[in-house]
């Protein structure tokens, strides 16, 4: 039994399985851990209940929605077509908040009104936001959120921090006087309270984000009844790396909003919209070596697979790492980030885009960095692990023309289920005129 890393249960033989069935490159998800994630969530302590809700913006395929939503979590989505393709995914509006920079007009604005007539809750993230919907709220007798720009943030890097100056998200802390006057003159109210403060933030600033939160909420929102602390949840892809205590965090929260009963006695539900702490350990990339090429007996190793920026593009867009496994076409293991002892191999993996920064080995300076593992062969695979969040959603998918990949499912009970189908050229062009 090889399993490949700490959290997922996967057989390396399973990799070479589907890319047999479904080619490379694909994505793979494992059903069993993304239910294992979820209960971890819903299980985070907490004073007077939790909601869980999945930022579907980490992964928005069908499949794993209904899985997540089986489980008992509910919906952020980022934008309306993210509402609707929950929709389109059988979940009802009432599970769904919108979180959007978007400021929907014409057709968008019906349908935004339509989705909140059944039960969406809309999350305002800006003046602008707030005064084209208070009317119809106050109409509609319909409370809302507000998300509030904290002023302090924290993400893996600069571009992932949303708190800060540096990002626009939010209703910032300074004009919430002005909001709140205007919402009070129109007769609407606020009945949740959202942050979030970066994606895969440092946990110690989570913390403090609780503190800040809560004492916003008291002196600005007499309505509100959930605080919702945001995503952001640090989860750990590489060996090494560090990740958030759930355990810890809620109870910290906990105590906070028990001490926060004490103080006014109101008993908020607590929030938490986790993307990447839910699917990320459960996807892999697989990609097959197609070529190996040496730059001069000063140079590198280059491994040329299948699948790069346009299957994960998170090392080229933030300098991320993932945990890299070679595997062989029958399956077997050669090299498992999480065991490199006996390894001197040197190389960098890169893809097929003509573009030299399309490398799944880059640094947060997008400097072309080598990596530790065995030395693959021509056919071999390269699975790159914590590729489940961000990775399928968020790729420059058609650069260099190559078609969107497949995503498969590894489910519970072992079976390997194609969950979208890989594009193909002719959809590629097909509104072209
Ligand atoms: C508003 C909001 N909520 C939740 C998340 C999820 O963050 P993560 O995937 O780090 O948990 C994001 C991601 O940026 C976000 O913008």
């Amino acid at each position: 039994m090889h399993t490949l890393n700490n959290f997922s249960k996967m057989e390396p033989a399973s990799f070479s399985k589907a890319a047999q069935l479904y080619g490379t490159p694909l994505y793979v998800y494992d059903e069993a851990l993304i239910v294992e994630r979820c209960k971890a969530a819903l299980a985070m302590p907490n004073a007077y209940g939790i909601h869980v809700r999945y930022a579907m913006k980490a992964n928005s395929n069908r499949t794993l929605l209904q899985i997540i939503d089986r489980q008992g979590l509910l919906i952020d989505a980022s934008s309306l077509n993210e509402a609707k393709r929950a929709v389109l995914a059988g979940i009802v509006p009432e599970k769904i908040f919108l979180t959007t920079q978007e400021v929907p007009a014409g057709e968008e604005r019906t349908d935004l009104e339509d989705l909140m007539k059944k039960g969406m809750l809309y999350n305002v993230c800006s003046m602008r936001q707030l005064e084209l919907i208070a009317d119809f709220a106050r109409k509609h007798g319909m409370d809302l959120s507000m998300r509030v720009h904290p002023g302090v943030g924290s993400g893996e890097n600069v571009t992932r921090n949303t708190g800060d100056k540096y990002s626009c998200f939010g209703v910032h802390r300074e004009d919430l006087g002005k909001a709140l006057a205007l919402a009070k003159e129109k007769g609407v109210r606020f009945t949740e309270v959202h942050v979030h403060i970066g994606s895969g933030g440092d946990p110690e600033v989570w913390r403090s984000n609780i503190d800040l939160e809560l004492s916003i909420i008291e002196e600005h929102f007499p309505d509100c009844e959930t605080v919702s602390f945001g995503g952001g949840l640090k989860e750990a892809r590489m060996p090494n790396d560090t990740y958030a205590d759930i355990e810890d965090l809620g109870n910290y929260a906990k105590e906070k909003i028990e001490a926060f009963y004490e103080r006014t006695g109101r008993k908020l539900m607590m929030e938490i919209e986790p993307g990447t702490f839910i699917v990320a350990n459960a996807g892999y990339a697989v990609t097959e070596v197609k070529d190996k090429k040496r730059t001069g007996s000063d140079g590198f190793n280059f491994i040329v697979t299948d699948g790069g920026m346009e299957i994960n593009a998170r090392p080229l867009t933030y300098g991320s790492e993932h945990p890299f496994y070679i595997i062989t076409k029958d399956g077997k293991l050669r090299s498992s980030e999480f065991d490199l002892s006996n390894i001197d191999y040197e190389g960098i993996i890169v893809g097929r885009c003509c573009e030299s920064g399309d490398s799944q080995c880059l640094d947060s300076g997008q400097n072309i960095v080598e990596r530790t593992m065995a030395e693959p062969e021509i056919g071999d695979l390269v699975v790159i692990g914590g590729a489940g969040a961000y990775c399928a959603a968020m790729t420059p998918f058609n650069y260099n023309s190559h078609t969107q990949a497949p995503e498969v499912l590894a489910a519970a009970d072992g079976s390997l289920k194609l969950i979208r189908k890989p594009q193909t050229l002719e959809q590629i062009v097909e509104n072209e005129l």
